[in-house]
């Protein structure tokens, strides 16, 4: 006898033809569905598929070990109700090769059966972590020293903008956080690219218009309104009859200051910020401290921003340990 599946199990079981994702606690089944599903698929009546034309991906070896088990098992247990069943029959056999793996493992079988079409050194291997940080090291090292000897202007500021004080330690590791960031995406020069320009703004309307302004102002705004949601509930509190009275005027104050806040910073709209920030600098007692430092974002956009452009495309670490990987693993002719 099977498992009696329950009514979210089956649904999973039988949805087609979509992307699924399934989050639920350890031990309640997952596998389990995932295994139905499969089988499903292979024992189909009108459209057969082969196990070794599905690919399975699991997190670890155990996993995808376990996975091809329970396939087995249910197979053969579909083989003992169906015994002249000849589809079901070459399953079992198609079963140890089929691409029952991790996902490291999988994208290491595509490589060594088509490293031809991306010009690939059949000897390639994959290095353990402590090699590629010791080579990001080196890469990195060699990269900083060449950019100094050149003497360029764009690297000068590069350095002067993201090491105040001058410690370079601070934009190695900038520099490696953002490799590192970057290759979580699947084109991460891509993304490189598209981060450099956001420094491309030749003014600040350019710069409100950009799209991690739009990100930054459509942040604040939610920002923003969680804080006039709570606000209101205190105000409600307030109101209560044994509420707090005596903070009732105060949170009226806030709460007027921060729905002031809204609409202008709301992601749909383009006025200058400068504008909004110098009203707000007037309109709203905003400590000495900060409004000074209000004060200063025009100024600091034009004097670090602008000039920060050209030090952005200047440090080209991908490219330097690519070439490093080269030098070290590269064949000689
Ligand atoms: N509806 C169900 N009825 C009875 N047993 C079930 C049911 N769903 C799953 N199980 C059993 O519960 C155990 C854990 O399931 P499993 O698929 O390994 O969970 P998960 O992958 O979510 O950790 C397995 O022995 C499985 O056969
Ligand atoms: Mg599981």
């Amino acid at each position: 006898m099977g498992i009696q599946f329950t009514p979210d199990q089956q649904k999973v079981i039988d949805l087609r033809d979509c992307n699924i994702l399934v989050s639920a606690a350890a031990g309640s089944g997952k596998t389990a569905v995932l295994v139905e599903r499969i089988l499903r698929m292979i024992c189909d009546d009108s459209h057969p598929v082969d196990v070794d034309r599905l690919l399975i991906v699991t997190f670890t070896n155990a996993a995808a070990a376990e996975m091809r088990e329970r396939i087995r098992l249910g197979l053969e247990k579909k083989l003992e109700e169906h015994p002249d069943n000849t589809h079901i029959e070459r399953q079992v056999t198609l079963l140890h090769n089929a691409l029952i793996t991790t996902i490291d493992s999988f994208c290491l079988f595509l490589l060594r059966n088509h490293f031809n079409e991306i010009g690939l050194d059949p000897a390639f291997r994959i290095a353990d972590e402590g090699e590629v940080r010791l080579m990001q090291g080196e890469a990195l090292e060699e990269l900083i020293e060449a950019s100094y000897a050149s003497g360029s202007e764009a690297f000068r500021y590069c350095v002067e903008f993201f090491c105040p004080g001058g410690r370079e330690s601070v934009l190695e590791q900038h520099i490696l956080n953002l490799s590192r960031y970057a290759a979580s995406f699947p084109w991460p020069a891509r993304w490189l690219k598209e981060r450099k320009e956001d420094y491309g703004a030749a003014s600040v309307e350019q710069m409100c218009a950009s799209s991690y302004a739009l990100w930054l102002r459509e942040h604040l705004r939610r920002l923003l309104s969680g804080c006039v949601e709570k606000l209101e509930r205190v105000q409600e509190l307030c109101e209560a009859p044994d509420g707090p009275y005596m903070y009732g005027e105060l949170v009226d104050r806030e709460l007027e200051q921060l729905k002031a806040l809204m609409p202008t910073w709301g992601a749909e709209q383009k006025e200058d910020m400068g504008e909004e920030i110098l009203n707000l600098r007037t309109k709203y007692a905003i400590k000495l401290e900060d409004r000074k430092r209000l004060g200063r974002l025009k100024d600091f956009f034009q004097r670090d921003l602008i000039r920060s452009n050209p030090g952005m495309t200047s440090v080209k670490f991908r490219e330097a340990l690519e070439e490093l990987k080269r030098r070290t693993f590269g064949k000689e002719d």
